[in-house]
């Protein structure tokens, strides 16, 4: 694969009106999700869950790729067709997700590193074999008092660089999530601080590591207050330093910034997106790569009931709908009452 091809899969991701669904929980992670709505955690109604999701109606309209789990990239519809295959089969760019969880770092209490580098390139070598077109990887940075640390910043910043090399060594285009969380008080500031401090250490290590930035995605959080601070920010304030911070970390270079959601509920998630596309033309395309914030009023309109699929899908296609057109700038709150 080229470097032209990359940076072709890269723009698709990105393509104007569009953006990702993550759906790659971890087995873990989505029985948590399931447990929310009183359902058992099964290999079959996790597969069902998903294939709601991805024959959703107009699936493809405003989805330009799915974040999938390695469980789920090895599934089949009801007819048997591979789920990576449906996907591609409607041009949605089948992803993976490659890490293998945030684990403890050692000598530093209360922080993490993400693991998963071993045995990294045979396994993307499997990936791509099965139709992955893309990657992602996710690492954690805690606020709290006197953290991040530099060593986790530092650490979390190599191991994002080496597995965005190993995919583009591979031909596949890595999403570099590096999550700065919503937990505490901390105010908008201090995020705005400590986003900053992770995204120069995280391009320090992607140049390093020769990553090649038009062939990659950056998948930041909003810079947006802790989620226990009494002074929540608008939208207006919320876009104005989330922009502010990343034209001073961000290299031009970058196709595209695809958000995660975070814990934002589904309305902030996309309200804060718009407001970030409405303030004019930026140096990359704002998109989205949500989890909960597409998924989770999906999941409670299905409930687990077969009967319900038809509504959870409409759901779903709203939500799409509405961050479509937050990374356009164009959505308004009439969109939701239309439907
Ligand atoms: P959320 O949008 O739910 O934060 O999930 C996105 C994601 O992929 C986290 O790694």
């Amino acid at each position: 694969m080229s470097s032209h091809d990359l940076a072709a899969t890269a723009l698709a991701l990105v393509a104007d009106g569009k953006g990702i669904l993550a759906a790659d929980e971890s087995t873990g992670t989505i029985k948590k999700r399931f447990d929310g709505i009183g359902l058992a955690s099964t290999a079959e109604t996790r597969r069902a869950y998903r294939q709601l999701l991805f024959t959703a109606p107009d699936f493809a309209r405003h989805i330009s790729g799915v974040i999938l789990y390695d469980e789920t990239l090895r599934q089949a519809d009801d007819g048997g067709k591979p789920f990576p295959r449906l996907l591609a089969d409607m041009d949605v760019l089948p992803g993976i997700k490659v890490d293998t969880g945030a684990k403890p770092l050692a000598g530093h209490a209360g922080e993490t590193v993400t693991e998963g580098l071993d045995g990294l390139r045979e396994r993307l070598a499997e990936y791509v074999a099965l139709g992955a077109r893309f990657a992602k990887w996710r690492a954690v940075i805690d606020i709290a008092a006197g953290l991040p640390s530099e060593g986790a910043i530092v650490a979390n910043a190599h191991a994002l660089a080496r597995y965005a090399a190993l995919c583009q060594e591979a031909g596949v285009v890595p999403i570099v999530e590096p999550e700065v969380l919503m937990d505490g008080d901390h105010g908008l500031e201090r995020c705005e601080e400590v986003t900053a401090r992770v995204l120069r250490a995280v391009f320090h290590s992607l140049n390093r590591q020769g990553v090649m930035l038009e062939g990659m995605l950056l998948k930041p959080n909003m810079v947006i207050p802790g989620k226990g601070c009494p002074d929540q920010a608008s939208p207006e304030r919320i876009a104005a330093a989330t922009l502010r911070c990343f034209r001073q970390t961000v290299p031009a270079a970058v196709p595209g910034i695809v958000f995660l959601s975070g814990g934002q509920s589904a309305e902030e998630a996309t309200v804060n997106l718009n407001a970030m596309n409405a303030m004019g033309p930026q140096p990359w395309k704002l998109s989205f790569s949500y989890g909960r914030a597409l998924q989770q009023p999906a999941l409670a309109a299905w409930g687990g009931q077969a009967a319900n699929v038809a509504r959870a899908q409409d759901v779903l296609r709203a939500r799409a709908a509405g961050n479509g057109a937050a990374a356009l700038g164009s959505y308004s709150v009439a969109m939701e009452a239309a439907g």
